[in-house]
């Protein structure tokens, strides 16, 4: 697992040039889309090398890590809305090459297992972008979730709604109980995991999947297991971990080539 510690502006170029360069080499890449606050400066820079320098998404495409059950299709905080008018809106990206889990199914289950399969179909993900909630979640993948989970329905942690409160006018009875979410499982068959982490209260959840002993109680800690999985972190979530210096000091001396 590679951790970097930089500057918020600096984690979402590092992102950006890890997709970038997939997009060129390969313009059929499908790419992993994760919602929350986390990666949204990746989307901009993303949307501005587009604008500006043609990075062009006309043949990717493009799976959502989760959707909450039951918001109504034009919700704006349906996780579909909020990834087309976050990216896909943005760049050349036809709606029809970004898919995520049907919250609103009449037959759930049947929605998740249609949703692995269209990922299989697709050749899987080949970078999947990732943020990490306090409680150590990653998509939905609360604690206690199976380590080899596949997408299927969750309820939401109380913490989770409070966090996510902030999208629902901070009214934590507008935030959705349950949800679809790619399982961890389903998410350790990406072939690139990068995360993306700000701020102090994720300070310890961060120390936790980078550090902690691999366990349900801390989903993220999975990640430990992939043999090749990105920790892009600022300096405040960074502030728990034990082995901050020799992380600072193996990026530093990083040969330029390299990438992520
Ligand atoms: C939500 C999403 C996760 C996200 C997490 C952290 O629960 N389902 O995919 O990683 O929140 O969100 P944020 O990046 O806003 O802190």
């Amino acid at each position: 697992m590679e951790v970097v510690i930089a500057p918020e502006q600096e984690l979402a170029a590092l992102a950006a040039d890890a997709i970038e360069s997939l997009l060129r080499r390969r313009p059929r890449t499908v790419l992993g889309l994760a919602t929350g606050s986390s990666p949204l400066k990746v989307y901009d820079e993303l949307a501005r090398r587009h604008a500006e320098e043609g990075l062009s998404f006309a043949e990717a495409r493009g799976f959502m890590l989760d959707e909450y059950v039951g918001l109504a299709a034009d919700h704006p905080e349906r996780y579909r809305n909020v990834i087309a008018t976050e990216i896909a809106e943005r760049v050349d990206w036809p709606a029809d090459q970004v898919r995520g889990p049907d919250g609103l199914a009449s037959d759930l289950p049947a929605a998740c297992a249609a949703y692995e399969e269209s990922i299989r179909a697709a050749g899987g993900v080949d970078l999947q972008l990732l943020g990490i909630g306090t409680d150590g979640h990653i998509a939905f993948n609360e604690p206690g979730s199976s380590l080899a989970s596949r997408t299927r329905i969750k309820t939401l942690t109380r913490q989770t709604q409070v966090d996510n409160a902030r999208f629902f006018d901070g009214d934590v009875e507008r935030v959705p109980t349950h949800c679809l979410t790619q399982g961890l499982g389903t998410i350790m068959e990406a072939r690139h995991l990068v995360l993306l982490a700000t701020g102090k209260h994720k300070a310890e959840a961060v120390h936790q999947l980078v550090e902690g002993p691999v366990s349900a109680l801390w989903p993220a800690t999975v990640m430990q297991l992939h043999p090749h999985a990105t920790v892009l972190v600022d300096e405040a979530a960074a502030s728990r971990l034990q082995l901050a210096d020799y992380y600072r000091q193996t990026y530093a001396s990083k040969p330029d080539w390299q990438g992520l």
